[in-house]
């Protein structure tokens, strides 16, 4: 079902204009794969029961300036968060803090009721003193009513997987981590996430709750969290990326002058959906949730989920993300 969902969805995509000029390319890659690689999973088991498609969507864009308040153009919004689903994404990531509140009840407006195996990721652990600003509040009585809200605003009874958006260090994470542990043993939430930690951190948290996956920048240029990654790798943890396209600053891959330019004009493909491939392809228990406001970038970006690498162009690709010792 799903395979047919994402076979129909591609080929629309393809046809979709913003996707024409990239289709030679995509369909040349795809036919080169299936001869010479095997298919890297599309769907990744999250927590041992929740079954979710590898390429995701990040609804942190859908918000107004300085992710604050509503998106300057909300139908068009609500449009972006149908289309994902029509184009296969079952998993949406958001935050209590986006907007704040704003994205959470966008997702609500535009999608419930929910689409069987709809899997929405929310987090909590940030306030939003103004647009732009971020501050951390790990005190568990603050947890608490943050995960009681964000099931209102999502109207949901339980949410599939809550993440501590950041580990506040004038909490002991035990505390923080406490509260939420109280709250899955009352059924409010399913399973648990961290965002923005090493490894050490995913061991300290263990010790008080599953953890099932953790969210941490990193894209084709940005491999900071290599550590972090590779132990989610061995332990079959999700590894959630962030800014999976290097975000909406100076380190957007799609800005001119990256290095990836060269390979993406050769294969006829967007430099966006190589990176995304290459992601998809580094670890099968990555999940990349590209976040975009526009219908167009919506379609590129998912059809980059069929843009199959081989081994030695996956090599030679890896090799160019590491010119200037970014690792
Ligand atoms: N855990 C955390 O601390 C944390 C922090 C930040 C974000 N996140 C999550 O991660 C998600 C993704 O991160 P992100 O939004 O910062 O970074 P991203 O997905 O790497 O990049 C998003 C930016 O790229 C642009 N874009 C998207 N597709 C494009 C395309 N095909 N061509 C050109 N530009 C394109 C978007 O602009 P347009 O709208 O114009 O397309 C947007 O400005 C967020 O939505 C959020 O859910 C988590």
């Amino acid at each position: 079902m799903h395979n047919d969902v994402t076979r129909r969805t591609f080929l629309a995509a393809l046809s979709a204009s913003t996707a024409g000029v990239l289709t030679g390319g995509l369909q040349k890659i795809v036919a080169a794969a299936s001869a010479s690689t095997s298919k890297s999973e599309e769907t990744f088991l999250l927590g041992g029961d929740v079954l979710v498609n590898r390429l995701g969507f990040g609804a942190m864009r859908l918000t107004g300036e300085g992710i604050w308040g509503w998106p300057p153009d909300r139908e068009n919004a609500k449009k972006v968060l149908r289309r994902a689903v029509e184009l296969g994404v079952n998993f949406i990531d958001t935050a209590d803090a986006y907007g704040p509140e704003t994205n959470e009840l966008l997702i609500a407006e535009a999608l419930y009721p929910y689409p069987k195996g709809l899997v929405i990721a929310t987090k909590g652990g940030q306030t939003r003193p103004g647009p732009g600003q971020w501050e951390q509040n790990g005190r568990p009585e603050y947890l608490t009513q943050a995960v009681d809200k964000s099931l209102k605003r999502l109207k949901l009874e339980r949410i599939d997987l809550w993440q501590l958006h950041r580990i506040d260090r004038k909490v002991p994470v035990e505390e923080s981590l406490g509260a939420i542990k109280k709250a899955q043993d009352a059924g409010k939430i399913r399973h648990v996430g961290l965002s923005e930690v090493s490894a050490a951190e995913i061991e300290q948290a263990k010790k008080v709750v599953p953890i099932v996956s953790i969210q941490n920048r990193y894209n084709f240029t940005d491999r900071e969290s290599e550590a972090a990654l590779n132990y989610c790798q061995k332990e079959k943890m999700g590894f959630i990326p962030w800014a999976p396209i290097g975000g909406s600053g100076s380190r957007s891959l799609s800005k001119a002058g990256n290095a990836l330019e060269a390979e993406a004009k050769r294969h006829n493909v967007s430099v966006v959906q190589l990176a995304l491939a290459w992601l998809l392809q580094r670890s099968p228990v990555m999940l990349p949730i590209p976040g975009t406001s526009s219908l167009a970038h919506l379609e590129e970006n998912m059809a980059a989920e069929k843009l199959q690498l081989s081994a030695d162009e996956w090599k030679r690709i890896e090799g160019l993300g590491r010119p200037h010792g970014i690792l």
